[in-house]
Formats: structure tokens, sequence, C-alpha cells
């Protein structure tokens, strides 16, 4: 087997396994192309991407009506630019590409992490919440320190907000102090030739890789922004890298997003999430059916977090090292004559700030997520240890689960 040679030469880790290979050659060729692609001067290409996080930006936080396909083409754009300060930041296949789990939840790699700078709608309603709470702090404070942990190698929550800033003159470096953070090497290289590129140093007090769940902050934080969620509330360590860090907000500090409600609803899986979206051109809240809607059984919040909520809980340790937060319970409807025929879905609505939101549908984040390990009012053919079986009218007790797969785990009360 081949020893990898990372893109600047220096040998690397991993050996070439003919199962990722494909998919290393493929990051490759995509380096590549966008490099080849800029066949522009180093002064263009700053510019171009300078402009296109401004354009991106100014497009999420106007007021005036923006349409859908002028929104997805200067998300297009801002990625395609990103991408090669990507390229430029010379990972090595490895950095690129590791993903693992850590003791807190899935570290997904920088090369998977560099599409959440398209994801339109969650970047919106973090956007133009931060700029919001930003605007009501400025109002008391001559400076404030802003968090980003679990930023992934783009920040794209904030460096495109910050670019407008700059651009429009709207606040200064003197007012904003940024702190980004994210455990991936791969994630900070790629930041720091973004952050250079952007020439956004200036606002910038802080890159560190560290992991955000053990990280100390030297400063009070007026601002945590946080979005390091999966759809269902599963899989990535929201809830732990908030748990941790929430310690260290200013007493009149806040956390953004302000509130994560997750909910549980009963679903026909057909209805939900194949007629619902026949004749929609996109996923997004506003393009609900209420047809679909009705048909839903709303089983109401599980878990609701912010500043208090998250101040206040308390952890569970189970035997083996297993820690739990109890959670809320929720009551399976009587009546439901076709209950045996639905299975529970898990969804997230996220209040950014003040009436800023992620809702359902509009990220993958807040996707409702269908639990097919939990049956009411029928039986699996086969009952596995994983399996959760229920009756209309039966409570539940849920349990969230702090480990590598954060997730939820009912219990009958
Ligand atoms: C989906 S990506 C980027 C998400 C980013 N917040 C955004 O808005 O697009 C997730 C990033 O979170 C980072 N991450 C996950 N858990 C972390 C932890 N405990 N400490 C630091 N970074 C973490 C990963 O390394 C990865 O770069």
């Amino acid at each position: 087997m081949e020893r990898l040679k990372g893109t600047n030469g220096k040998p690397v880790s991993a050996y070439a396994d003919p199962n990722i290979d494909s998919l290393l050659k493929h990051s490759i060729r995509t380096q590549l192309e966008s490099l080849l692609q800029s066949k522009v001067s180093v002064e263009q290409r700053i510019e171009l991407l300078q402009k296109s996080f401004v354009d991106a930006t100014s497009l999420i936080l106007s007021d005036t009506k923006v349409t859908h396909h002028q929104l997805v083409k200067a998300f297009e754009t801002m990625y395609d630019q990103a991408v090669q300060s990507m390229a430029l930041a010379e990972l090595s296949q490895d950095v690129l590409t590791r993903q693992y789990i850590s003791p807190t939840g899935l570290i997904m790699s920088p090369y998977n992490c560099k599409h959440t700078i398209k994801d339109v709608y969650r970047i919106k309603g973090y956007a133009r919440g931060i700029d919001k709470a930003i605007q009501s702090k400025i109002k008391h404070k001559a400076k404030i320190n802003i968090l980003y942990p679990a930023c992934g190698p783009f920040a794209p929550l904030l460096l495109p907000l910050l670019s407008y800033y700059k651009d429009t003159k709207k606040y200064s470096a003197q007012q904003l102090q940024v702190m980004l953070v994210d455990i991936q090497p791969g994630a900070v290289m790629t930041l720091r030739q973004l952050v250079k590129d952007l020439q956004l140093d200036e606002y910038i007090s802080l890159i560190e890789e560290v992991d955000a769940t053990q990280y100390v902050p030297d400063v009070g934080i007026d601002l945590l922004v946080l979005e390091a969620m999966h759809h269902g509330f599963t899989k990535e360590g929201q809830l732990s890298i908030a748990k941790h860090l929430v310690q260290f907000l200013n007493i009149d500090g806040w956390m953004i997003p302000q509130n994560v409600s997750i909910k549980g609803v009963m679903v026909i899986g057909e209805t939900e999430f194949n007629q619902q979206w026949k004749s929609a051109d996109y996923s997004h809240s506003t393009k609900l059916s209420d047809v679909a809607q009705q048909d839903r059984i709303e089983l109401g919040e599980i878990f609701s977090v912010n500043k208090s909520s998250l101040l206040r809980i308390q952890v569970l340790e189970l035997e083996d090292g297993v820690s739990v937060i109890p959670v809320n319970q929720i009551t399976f409807p009587t009546g439901v004559e076709d209950m045996h025929k639905r299975f529970l879905a898990i969804y997230a609505h996220i209040d950014t700030f003040a009436e800023e939101a992620v809702g359902q549908y509009d990220s993958g984040i807040t996707h409702p997520k269908p639990d097919m390990s939990i049956y009411v009012d029928c039986k699996p053919r086969e009952i596995e240890h994983t399996h959760f079986v229920a009756s209309s009218g039966d409570t539940v007790q849920f349990y969230y689960q702090l480990s590598g797969l954060p997730g939820f785990v009912p219990v009958k009360v």
C-alpha cells in the first residue's frame, strides 16, 4: 500500500484503503477543480470572495422580498469562493476527511462540513437573530465578546455577517470581538486562511483547535452562538457543548439560539414525507400542507433547551459511565384508529433571537426524524432489545443520553 502524501507533500498518517481511495480522489479533484476555475489574480479572488459574503448577507438581512432562487444562487457563489480558501489551506487528505465519534458526539470532517455554508434558511434564521442580538447589546456595551464553538471550517453563522459589518461599517472591530473554536485541525487551518482572505483578522480575537466541551474562555461571553445539531437532536454534541459553555456567559449574556424546542409527533410516513412535498419546489416551514398537518398527532414538547434549562440540568450517572438527563413525559393519546400505522418523528424548532427562527423543514437540522425503533399499538415481528413497544394511553418518560451517540431514550412510566 502506498503511503499517502498531503497536498503540501508531507506524508500523513493514513494509508490508502482501496475502499476510501475513490472518495479521496474525488476530494482531491474537487480541490483542484476549484483552483483551476480561478483563473483570476489573487486580488480578484479576494475581491470576489469578500463580495460573495457581503452579497449573501445583504440578501438575508433585507426586509424586502428576495426569491428562493436569488438566495440559493448567492449562497452557491459564497460556497464556491469559500472552497477556494479551503483548497489554499492545503489540508492533507487525512485532515480533510477524518470523521469520528468523540465521547460527546459525532465530529464531522471538514470535507463534509463545507456544505453547511449553503444551508440558506438555517443561516438566515441565525444571522438575522445574531444581528438583532448585537443591536440590542451594543446599546449598553462599548464592546461585546462573541464565542462561536464548533464553528466548522467556514464559521458560516458569523463570517458572512462580519464581512457585511465591515463593508457597511455597521459595527467596528472595536465593538465586536469573536472567538472561533473547533476540534478539527482542518477546520482551524481553513478558518485561518478564510479569515485572512476575508481580511477580518481585526474582528477575530482567537481561532483555537480545542474540544468545546472542555474549553475555558479567558473573557466573559456576551453572546454564545452555537449550532452543532443533527435532526431529531441526535448524533452531534450540541447539548454537551451548550451545557459546558453556558457557565461562561456573562450574567446578562445570551445564548443563540435562545431556545430549541424538541417535539414529538405521530405521523403516517407517506403523508408527512411524500404527499406533503409533491407540489412544493423546496421544503420549508412556510410550505407545509394543511392536509398533512391536520393528519399529524402532535405529542407535545420532549425537551426545551435554553440558558435557564441548561443551568438547571440534573445529570443522572448510570452504570458503565453512561450519563442521562431526564426530560419530559408524553402520553400517547387513545382513540386514534390508525395509531398502529404511525411512527414517532422528532423535530426541532429553533428560536434564534427575538422573532427570528429556524422552523421545521427549513434546514436538515430541523427536519423531523422518524424513530423506527418505537412501536405504538403494534409489535415488530422479532423484538430486539433496541425496540420500544408501547400502547395508546401509555405515558412515557424521555431521557436524553449524553454519549458519543446522543439521543432520546423512552422509558414506560
Ligand atoms: C456541521 S459542522 C459545522 C457547523 C457550524 N456550526 C455551522 O454553523 O455550519 C460541525 C463542526 O463542529 C465541530 N465540533 C463538533 N463537536 C465539537 C466539539 N466538541 N468541540 C469543538 N468542535 C466540535 C466539528 O469539528 C465540525 O467542524
